[in-house]
């Protein structure tokens, strides 16, 4: 948590899209928030091409919401989006840029492991993506579990989250990956030490878990949200295609 703290100080824009020609305060505003909206709509689109929705549009939760980005396109089909982050900086930030949404769109601050400062069944949907990937295994299960307490029945609990290193399959990858990711981590840590670390969680554990919470795979597809320069324009993978370096995959779990 403190490194995301760190990375929200430096650059908070970037740290949230990493493309490595815009590091150094060069995201645009419009177009920062403008990936956002892209973003929703392209998931959103998908989900309704694919026949799940949630129950209503009443409520909905962007864990680890960074400047908001993806909590002002939410207000766009929700009637109130709660945005959630561990950095006060990154809240701060959220806060002062969506004052506008101010009426649909609130921001919480949680540093601990729980979103126990939330009712159980209280949200039509949780969302969350390039969040879990940056939260030790141990922790990110454990906000799973509580992506499903938290929505009401015939909610839908969205969560991308990266389930294997692909860096394991072929020498080309390997070589790709070893040198992008290598890259990254320098323009992340250059004389500050932070760092953006990944953590997959396996595919195999997300099923175990999901059922133990009592929840319900509706829909597990591959996207490019691994890939640093994605930019927000999320790309729905065949399931032989992969991003480099990591598996993203992003699942859709309902419960009864
Ligand atoms: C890569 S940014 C993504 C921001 C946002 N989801 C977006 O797509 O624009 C990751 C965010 O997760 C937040 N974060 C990291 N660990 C967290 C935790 N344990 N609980 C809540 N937020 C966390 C960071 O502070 C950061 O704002």
């Amino acid at each position: 948590m403190k490194n995301w703290e760190g990375l929200a100080q430096n650059d908070a824009l970037w740290s949230i899209l990493t493309d490595k020609k815009l590091r150094g305060e060069k995201w645009d505003k419009s177009q920062f928030f403008n990936s956002g909206k892209q973003e929703v709509e392209n998931i959103l689109a998908y989900l309704k091409e694919q026949q799940v929705q949630p129950v209503d549009f009443e409520l909905v939760m962007d864990f680890g919401c960074g400047a908001g980005r993806i909590s002002r396109a939410l207000s766009q089909h929700f009637n109130k989006v709660v945005g959630v982050d561990a950095s006060p900086t990154m809240i701060t930030l959220a806060e002062k840029e969506n004052e506008e949404f101010a009426d649909k769109v609130s921001f919480k601050l949680n540093q601990v492991e729980d979103l126990g400062q939330f009712p159980d069944n209280s949200f039509s949907m949780t969302f969350t993506v390039i969040t879990l990937q940056h939260i030790p295994s141990a922790q990110s299960v454990g906000f799973i579990t509580e992506f499903i307490r938290l929505i009401k029945p015939g909610g839908l609990a969205v969560f991308q989250i990266p389930t294997k290193d692909v860096r394991k399959f072929s020498l080309m990858q390997r070589i790709r990956t070893f040198l992008r990711i290598r890259e990254r981590l320098a323009l992340i840590g250059i004389g500050k030490g932070f760092n953006m670390d990944m953590h997959p969680v396996s595919e195999g554990a997300i099923n175990q878990l999901v059922k133990k919470a009592g929840g319900e795979i509706k829909l597990a597809v591959n996207t490019n949200q691994t890939e640093p320069d994605y930019n927000g324009d999320v790309k729905f993978l065949k399931d032989d295609e992969a991003a480099s370096g990591y598996l993203s995959r992003l699942f859709v779990v309902t419960k009864s």
